[in-house]
This record gives structure tokens, sequence and C-alpha cells, in this order.
């Protein structure tokens, strides 16, 4: 296929994990979404290829996996080859985002180690809400961070006196954000402790009166659900109206969504940085804000 990108913001790549997102963008950029395949080998060796003529190119790759990690630096160096003079990396996610310093001796910087290698295919990075934003000076090349939690309160809907809660001090700025663009509630946080020996998380909450109030946890990921699922016990122990959990990210590994049904949540709600069935709202109106 001979395709030229006419768009300012160029064609569009997305990675496989990324396909709706890529599409949201596409579609809210007025950009062409690039027809990907995605193939991988006898052996487990991935081979993506994109449209062979371009300009410009967005490549739009969530890394949940290792194989999507790969696949990034594919997409970014079949644009090259494909002619583009100008690659943007959107990372809806960034794996090993939370692996920012070496917490014992001898461990790596992981959130470094990856940002270096996405470096070398791209000119520019585009990062959604990561754990910490100082990962972003972890690039080589600039690197813009978008807030895409604002967009959690559209789904909310009607809430009885809404309590915003954030599942530990550093996630309350967040659990702010998402309180300010839904326009009415209290904000408070809980204190968490995690054991590092048996991944058991804890949560207690402080002193706002949940009873009776409809609540809304927000945290930037749910990984395992084990922070999530204690906030939601707590806020049904403490006689709390719905229970809604909010992420940016929803990983939701393993078992998590089960858990947190198990632990009482009434819905989840997150955006298509990873996509999920609780993907309710499209992280693309602030990713394209950020390219155009
Ligand atoms: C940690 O500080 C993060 O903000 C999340 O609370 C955490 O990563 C969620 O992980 P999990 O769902 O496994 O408890």
């Amino acid at each position: 296929m001979i395709w030229a990108a006419p768009h300012p913001s160029g064609m569009i790549l997305p990675g496989s994990a990324s396909q709706s997102l890529g599409a949201a963008l596409a579609s809210e950029l007025g950009a062409p979404l690039g027809a990907v395949s995605y193939d991988r080998f006898a052996d487990g060796e991935l081979l993506v290829e994109v449209p062979d003529s371009l300009e410009e190119a967005v490549v739009v790759c969530a890394t949940t996996s290792s194989d999507a990690h790969l696949e990034l630096l594919q997409l970014q160096d079949a644009a090259r080859e494909a002619g583009a003079e100008r690659v943007t990396t959107v990372l809806p996610y960034m794996g090993y985002g939370r692996q920012d310093e070496a917490f014992v001796p001898g461990q790596p910087v992981s959130a470094r180690a990856v940002a270096r290698a996405i470096s070398t295919g791209t000119d520019r990075v585009v990062l959604v809400s990561p754990h910490e934003r100082a990962v972003a000076d972890f690039f080589d090349v600039p690197c813009e961070v978008v807030e895409a939690a604002p967009l959690l309160a559209e789904p909310l809907g009607d809430l009885r006196e809404p309590l915003f809660l954030a599942p530990d001090a550093a996630a309350r700025a967040l659990a702010e954000r998402v309180r300010d663009a839904y326009g009415a509630g209290a904000v408070d946080h809980f204190e968490k402790q995690r054991d590092y020996d048996t991944g058991e998380v804890t949560v207690h909450p402080r002193a706002t009166d949940a009873a009776g109030r409809d609540a809304v946890i927000v945290d930037d990921i749910i990984a395992t659900g084990g922070t999530v699922s204690g906030a939601v016990s707590a806020l049904r122990d403490a006689g709390a109206g719905r229970v809604v959990a909010a992420c940016v990210h929803p990983m939701l590994a393993g078992e998590a969504r089960s858990r947190l049904a198990r632990a009482g949540v009434d819905r989840v709600v997150a955006t298509d940085t990873i996509e999920r069935p609780s993907s309710v709202v499209s992280a693309a109106p602030a990713v394209a804000a950020a390219l155009q």
C-alpha cells in the first residue's frame, strides 16, 4: 500500500493492545488510522507491518507486557523504514514505570532502561498519567505528560454527597482532580500499608464519615486490586452508599476484577489507556490536545 500522510500530526499507528485508543485518537484528530498488521513467528518473535509510505507517524502503544515493549520498538522502526521523518510516541500506559528507582542495591532502574530504549526510535514522547511525573526525565527526547484522571468524572453520573477518596496520601492530588472535574464533593485519603513479604495491602480510613455517602476511590492504576479492594471493604464497613472504583490505568491483572466485586464495589470506571471492559471513557481527548 502506498500512502502519503497529509495530516499534520501524521498517521496513527496503534499497537495491538491500543487499537481502540488509536481509533479514538484518529477520530479526535481527524488523522488517518494506519492499517497495521501484527504477526508472530513460530519461535514467538513478533513482526509488525505498517503502510509503506509515511511522512509523519504517531505510534500509540500501551506497554502492558514485554511483548508490547518489543512491538512498540518495531512500530517506531517500521515507521522510520516507511519514510517517516518525524515519529511521535504516545505511551498511554508505560510498563515498568513504577520501577522508577533501584529499591535495593543490585536492582535496575527499569523505568529509565525502557525510557532510553523508547527514546532511540522517536522524536517526542507523550506519556499519559505516569505513576511519578519524574519518569518523564528518563527519556532522552522531549516528553510531555498528559493527565487523564479528570476524564474519569464524566461516567460517574449523579452521586449522593460524593466523597472522593485516594487509597493513600500520594494519590490524593489525583482524587482532587477528579472531584474538581466532577464539580462537587469532599476529598480524603486512606492510610495504606503494604507488606512487601506477603504483598498484602491494608488501608485504614481517616476521619471523614462515609456513612450514607456515595464514595469514589481514585487511583492511578489498579493492578492486583489489593489496594482498592481494601479501600472498598473499609468503605462498606463504614456504611457508605454506592462505592465506585475509578482509575486511569485498569491493569486488573489476574483475578483483580472479581476481587473488587467480592469486596463490594458497585462499579469500576477507567480509561482506555489499557483496554479492558472497565474502560468506559477514552483518554483520546487529553492525548489529542497534547498532539495538536
Ligand atoms: C501505588 O502507589 C499505586 O498508586 C497503586 O495504588 C498500586 O500500584 C495499585 O496496585 P494493586 O492494585 O496491586 O494494589
